[in-house]
């Protein structure tokens, strides 16, 4: 079939939104026509360049909500009309992996994924007869996308899609690492760096968890506003003198859960410096530049400060996004809060300009 989509010719180039071919699913995979799909920090990465790991052209594109409208012969879990979401963090259910609760890295079809393919390490996106990699295992800025059923979450028909969407990376990747991957605990305090969607989540879910006080970290004020909305019960300008001032208002002791979500690593050390002696837990969840360092002090470590890392939040996506998406239903998440521009898919480009401006918090691509 005939899509249209937005297109990573050349790298540090603008996007082309242009027809493309989709071949029909085959085996377990899906075909989903998209209805919503968050820009995200990541595609904007992808297309400068810069991350290593790139490769053109293919269809960017991963925070993804849509319809199912045709499945491959051996889907198991899935039907014409399903509403799901789009996971580039997948869940098989059977790897030794997604066996284990301790963690959320699925592998069954990492490698492949990894280098722009769908699991048999062929592509459905074609221009021409020349093959088109898929980008993350989504490639949801287009109108339909062809994902293997284990990389798709299930959820509520009653969600409005544009806002189910945001469940498919930053949303839940905030709202996981204080829910999954820290477990913040009742009556806790939390301090999170970064008030941008991650961190934003980050306050949802201690707030979620009943953290007794909940404090965000940002440069800029408008954020920190946002930031009481969605329930911090403090928030500071930040800057050089943070830690001290965690320290200070924690008796000297610092924090219970401290979570970075900025990228800088200079943000990073902070959240270590600033997690309490004995029992504190510092989730990294910020993507750092390529190279870049975290420089930790290590008696902190031995006086029982503890580091950690979240990849989406720690979330095995098919089971606890649907769970996510009832909480939002059920008014506990304002997910609509976060979104600060709907535009059209030829309008993608754009939605990085505003990204690039710290304009809003997401840009979500609505589908006719
Ligand atoms: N781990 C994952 O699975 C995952 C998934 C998505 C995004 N990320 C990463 O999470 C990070 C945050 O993403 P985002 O979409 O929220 O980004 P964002 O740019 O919207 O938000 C970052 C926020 O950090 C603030 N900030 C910058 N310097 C600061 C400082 N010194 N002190 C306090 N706050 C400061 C900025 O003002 C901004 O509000 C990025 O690095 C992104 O790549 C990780
Ligand atoms: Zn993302
Ligand atoms: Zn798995």
């Amino acid at each position: 079939m005939k899509i249209r989509a937005a297109v990573l010719e050349q790298f540090g180039q603008p996007l082309n939104v242009t027809e493309l071919d989709l071949a029909e699913p085959r085996g377990r995979e899906v075909l989903v026509r998209l209805a919503a799909c968050g820009v995200c920090h990541t595609d904007m990465y992808t297309a400068s360049g810069v991350d290593p790991s790139g490769y053109a052209p293919t269809v960017l594109g991963h925070e993804g909500a849509g319809v199912v409208e045709a499945v491959g012969p051996d889907v198991r879990d899935l039907a014409v009309g399903d509403h799901v979401v789009t996971l580039f963090s997948p869940q098989c259910r059977e790897c030794e992996h997604c066996r284990s609760p301790k963690t959320n890295l699925c592998t069954a079809i990492r490698e492949q994924q990894n280098l722009g393919f769908l699991p048999d390490g062929t592509t459905r996106l074609s221009r021409e007869g020349e093959p088109i990699r898929h980008f993350m295992g989504t490639s949801t800025f287009a109108t339909h996308t062809v994902m293997p059923e284990i990389a798709l979450a299930k959820v509520s028909p009653e969600a409005p899609l544009e806002a189910a969407c945001l469940f498919a990376c930053g949303l839940s990747t905030g709202i996981g690492a204080a829910m999954h991957t820290a477990k913040v605990e009742e009556g806790s305090t939390v301090v999170v760096f970064g008030a941008g969607m991650v961190g934003l989540g980050a306050v949802v879910g201690a707030r979620l968890r009943k953290a007794g006080r909940i404090v965000c970290v940002d440069l800029a004020e408008e954020r920190l506003a946002m930031a009481r909305h969605h329930g911090a019960t403090e928030t500071w300008l930040g800057g050089e003198g943070t830690v001290e001032r965690a320290l200070a208002e924690t008796g000297g002791m610092g924090a219970d859960y401290t979570f970075e979500a900025t990228g800088n690593v200079a943000v990073m050390r902070q959240a270590v410096e600033a997690a309490r002696m004995g029992w504190g837990l510092a989730t990294m969840c910020g993507v750092a530049g390529k190279g870049e360092t975290l420089d930790i002090v290590p008696r902190l470590l031995i006086t029982g400060r503890r580091v950690c890392g979240s990849s989406f939040g720690g979330m095995k996506g098919r089971d606890q996004v649907p769970q996510l998406v009832d909480r939002y239903l059920a008014g506990e998440i304002d997910v609509d809060a976060f979104i600060s521009h709907r535009i059209a898919l030829d309008q993608v480009n754009e939605g990085f300009e505003l990204m690039h401006r710290q304009d809003g918090i997401r840009s979500v691509i609505g589908f006719a």
